[in-house]
């Protein structure tokens, strides 16, 4: 194998590892950015619940048409206002967000749902047994084909007994609507769901998709072109021209001019080996001289 083709088979090699690296740091990247924007909704998400909780209920005067469900009813006058606890705001707000995301989706889930259309699929139900084994945990995230996961664990306080503590403790609209089985028995610091939220992620195809625009090719090919060069015209020319220099001297033509700095003033290496030939050339002259006089 010629040096050139030695030399670019190493320009592939180095390529290929570069680009391994590249993606390797491209899918951190991805995976930090996709964490970043999952924590933030899931932030808005229990900062929402919060402030409902903090108000008790929301009351709504008007129940709209896809969001009927209430927990608690009020007159006033000749007004009917009607209470949505925390759970039931967030998801009603899910549902509509759900509906118009662009991006993120989310459900408040847990492995003992009062709620059916809460049901968690896989990924959340191992997410919540998870977090129920280990408390410290604080989210656990990972893809299910395209779409990014994440889950945050919400725990148990005491505000959340009167609903979900003893079925005689709670308001009789829950028992009326959800009957005094599904989601009671919680003990404060027990993990009550999670907060599971949901992005597209880009995979491995889309991640090379971006090298493949033509700014990008065009620097990998004028990298190629510009290690070609080099090689060429530091290495392989200035190789060649030494050889038949030699060639010539060892023929006899003791007079080839040998044409390079010397290594006083250079560093290269074929500098060097242009002046051993050069010092093998004087001694040649010096032998022949003596063999003549003889
Ligand atoms: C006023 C009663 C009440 C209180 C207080 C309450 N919850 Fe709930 N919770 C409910 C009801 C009712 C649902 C079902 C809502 C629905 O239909 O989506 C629910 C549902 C949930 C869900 C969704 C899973 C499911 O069962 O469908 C989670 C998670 C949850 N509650 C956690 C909590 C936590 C944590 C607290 C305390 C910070 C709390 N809840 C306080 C009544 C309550």
């Amino acid at each position: 194998m010629s040096i050139q083709v030695k030399y670019v088979l190493v320009f592939l090699l180095t390529l290929a590892l570069v680009g391994g690296a590249f993606v390797v740091g491209l899918t951190t990247l991805r995976d930090r950015v996709l964490r970043n924007e999952a924590e933030a909704v899931a932030d808005q998400v229990i900062a929402f619940r919060a402030w409902v909780a903090g108000t008790g209920m929301v009351w709504v005067d008007k129940l709209a048409k896809d969001f009927p469900d209430f927990l608690a009813e009020r007159k006033c006058d000749d007004l009917t206002f009607y209470g949505k606890n925390p759970a039931l705001a967030t998801r009603e707000l899910s549902t509509i967000a759900n509906k118009t995301a662009l991006r993120a989706t989310y459900l408040v889930t847990s492995d003992e749902v009062r709620q059916p259309a809460n049901q968690p699929d896989a990924f959340e139900k191992e997410a919540i047994a998870n977090f129920k084994e280990d408390k410290k945990l604080k989210f656990i995230d990972g893809y299910t084909g395209n779409t990014y996961r994440y889950a945050r664990p919400i725990f148990v306080k005491k505000s959340c007994l009167k609903c979900h503590g003893q079925p005689e403790d709670a308001p009789q609209a829950v028992i009326e609507k959800y009957g005094s089985e599904k989601a009671f028995g919680y003990k404060v610091g027990d993990v009550r769901g999670i907060v599971s939220v949901k992005l597209p992620a880009l995979n491995w195809q889309g991640l090379l998709s971006i090298f493949a625009n033509p700014i990008a090719i065009g620097l990998v090919v004028l990298a190629f072109l510009l290690n070609f060069m080099f090689t060429q015209k530091v290495i392989i020319k200035r190789l060649g021209s030494l050889t038949s220099d030699v060639t010539a001297i060892a023929k006899g033509k003791l007079s080839t001019p040998l044409n390079y700095t010397d290594p006083k003033k250079s560093n290269d290496e074929i500098d060097h080996a242009y002046h051993a030939v050069n010092l093998l050339k004087k001694s040649m002259v010096i032998i022949m001289k003596k063999l003549k006089k003889k």
